[in-house]
């Protein structure tokens, strides 16, 4: 039989687009799960604070340009430098909750018209998340919280081309849906219904991406 101890962490990634509410649940679901005595830490893509990650910030920030084929491998390169790090949390039993993933990285270049299977090929190979949450705001709610900042992409229109991209990744065997029109407490409690069923299962070896 499996014991508690032997039982790895898994690996719960939040996806949609920006002003979904993505990084508030994040930080609840850390901190609920963290309460009830779990070993767990949050991340997220892009990490600005690697070398890679500022120059992806800069990019974001506008103050640097880069050809979309760059800056798509650069925000890749920016998860293969964690995988070591999360594998190592993973099998020694830490829960991962992570803001973005690949398929933001397929999402928001496929957006600007980049073909999709040239898009998903640098984070093949990747830790698979045991659960995608995908946040979805309707329309109204969208516009009304759209108080987006200045940086690249942070425009109503590209959302909506990302949105479409998402819809197309969609993989039912391993993601879930969540609408995030409710309240901040009523999102939280759909996200931990979810969570809380994977944690309890025995999800077997770290999986990779798309192989
Ligand atoms: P975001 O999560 O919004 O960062 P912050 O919470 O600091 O605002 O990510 C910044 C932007 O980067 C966002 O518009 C989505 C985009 N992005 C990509 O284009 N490719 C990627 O691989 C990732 C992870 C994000
Ligand atoms: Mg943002």
């Amino acid at each position: 039989a499996i014991t508690m101890a032997a039982r790895r962490g898994k690996l719960i990634v939040f996806e949609g687009c920006d002003r979904s509410g993505k990084s508030t649940q994040c930080a609840m679901l850390t901190d609920r799960l963290r309460k009830d005595g779990h070993k767990v830490e949050q991340l997220k893509f892009p990490d600005r604070t690697t070398s890679i990650g500022i120059m992806i910030n800069n990019y974001l920030a506008n103050k640097e340009d880069q050809s979309d084929e760059v800056i798509h491998l650069l925000f890749s390169a920016n998860r293969w430098e964690q995988m070591q790090k999360m594998s190592k949390l993973l099998l020694g039993g830490t829960h991962l909750v992570i803001d973005r993933y690949a398929y933001s990285g397929i999402a928001y270049s496929a957006a600007k018209g980049m073909d999709l299977h040239w898009c998903r090929q640098p984070d093949v190979g990747l830790i698979k998340p045991d659960r995608v949450i995908y946040m979805t705001l309707t329309g109204d709610k969208a516009s009304e919280r759209a108080d987006f900042g200045g940086e690249r992409y942070e425009k109503k229109e590209f959302q909506a081309k990302v949105e479409k991209v998402f819809e197309q990744l969609h993989d039912p065997t391993y993601w879930q849906v969540v609408n995030g029109d409710g309240s901040i407490n009523e999102v939280h409690e759909d996200v931990f219904k979810i969570v809380s069923e994977v944690i309890s299962t025995d999800c077997g070896p770290l999986n990779k991406l798309w192989t």
